[in-house]
């Protein structure tokens, strides 16, 4: 039988992708996934975005394969990080395109620990060699990651400074600045993922680490969290010379991101009313996040710690006395899925602690706390 490469062999699957049948069961309580509330989807102004399609026919033809003009003028317009820009199918696609245009076998990319595991899989199928740096509640630990910039050749450091998935956690200013300093220092390019940086439920927005880097620095953003997943719009932003080669990648790998839904995207976030959108989005999930922070404190406070995210998506826990993979078998066996924390770390490297992530957007508060509830009933009985 045909062998899938050594490269493809030795990336792992993910796990949530592996217990999708089991979390789609009716009756099901999913912490798990990363899904946005598709009761809050922008339908009014897609639907509109649709209908108008139609009046322009060369939108189903071929284009250019850094994206529809009109929707990169918008976005370079919108939020003027970098020269120029490319429109990606989502941002994951954007992080693929990088890896594949920039690290060779066994180069070196230092993430935080956690770090989002659909760029640990992308950096393990360009065969490189994932380290990471010890992450702090308001970003990476200096010391640490000076210490392994100066004692290793790195060729990017990956990170998602805005509510992190899976953590939650944001950088502090001066962290971001120190971030910015050391890359400049040692001559690192930074790749910024920032698909929750709009999902800010309280507190001051800060600079990108992008805008304050001297160096090298690739800025990824997405539609998929404050519009809707679907469309698969994101795109990257850099000076022209790092982006000539991604675009090479690019044409190699698709032609090109689907024009209809660039330009369905367009019209949504650029509609009158998608500020109130985004307004009410927030408002919906600082909501959710407030009723998972009242059942975990009133069910779980004896068995695992949390802070408290500004915003996103995740609320990140670190378990005094579970081991996380336990918990997340026997918490489906209760109807109620969670991500292991161990899924979150490079796979060579040793898990420091144990840890779930749970996700509030996609469930009810009432199901919010019921799930927490089972958790509970779980934690209680593998702990007698
Ligand atoms: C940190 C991070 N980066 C990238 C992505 C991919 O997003 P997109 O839908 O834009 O491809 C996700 C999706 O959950 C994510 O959490």
């Amino acid at each position: 039988m045909l062998q899938p490469s050594k490269r493809v062999q030795q990336t792992k699957e993910s796990y949530i992708r592996n217990i999708l049948k089991v979390i789609q069961q009716p009756g099901m309580l999913s912490l798990a996934g990363g899904l946005p509330d598709a009761s809050r989807f922008p339908l009014a102004m897609l639907e509109q975005a649709a209908i108008e399609l139609a009046k322009q026919p060369s939108i189903y033809q071929y284009g250019a394969t850094e994206g529809l003009t009109e929707l990169r003028e918008w976005l370079l317009n919108h939020q003027a990080l970098a020269e120029d820009v490319i429109v990606t199918s989502g941002s994951q696609q954007a992080l693929d395109l990088i890896a594949r245009c920039y690290l060779n076998p066994g180069d070196r990319v230092l993430c935080e620990t956690p770090s989002y595991l659909g760029a640990l899989q992308i950096f393990d199928l360009a065969e490189a060699q994932t380290l990471a740096v010890r992450s702090e509640q308001d970003g990476p630990d200096v010391d640490d990651l000076e210490k392994v910039l100066a004692s290793t050749p790195i060729k990017l450091f990956y990170a998602v400074p805005d509510f992190q998935n899976p953590s939650g956690r944001s950088w502090s200013l001066s962290k971001r600045k120190a971030v910015a300093e050391l890359l400049a220092k040692y001559k690192v390019a930074f790749v910024e993922d920032a698909p929750y940086r709009e999902l800010r439920f309280e507190g001051e927005s800060l600079p990108t680490v992008t805008e304050l880097c001297a160096g090298e620095a690739f800025f990824l953003g997405s539609f998929s969290k404050i519009a809707t997943p679907s469309l698969r719009v994101g795109y990257v932003m850099a000076s022209k010379d790092l982006l000539g080669p991604l675009k090479k990648v690019k044409q190699a790998s698709d032609l090109h991101s689907a024009l209809p839904m660039q330009k369905m995207l367009l019209s949504t976030v650029s509609h009158p009313d998608f500020t109130r959108h985004l307004e009410q989005l927030t408002a919906h999930y600082c909501l959710r996040r407030d009723a998972l922070v009242a059942a975990l404190d009133k069910h779980l406070a004896h068995y695992l710690d949390f802070e408290i995210p500004q915003g996103g998506m995740f609320i990140w826990c670190r378990l005094k006395h579970h081991q996380a993979y336990q918990i997340a078998a026997a918490a489906l066996e209760q109807k109620v899925a969670v991500v292991p924390g161990d899924e979150f770390w490079p796979a060579k490297l040793k898990v420091d602690y144990q840890a779930i992530r749970l996700n509030f957007t996609s469930l009810e508060p009432k199901q919010l706390e019921q799930a927490v509830i089972g958790l509970a009933k779980v934690m209680q009985q593998i702990n007698t």
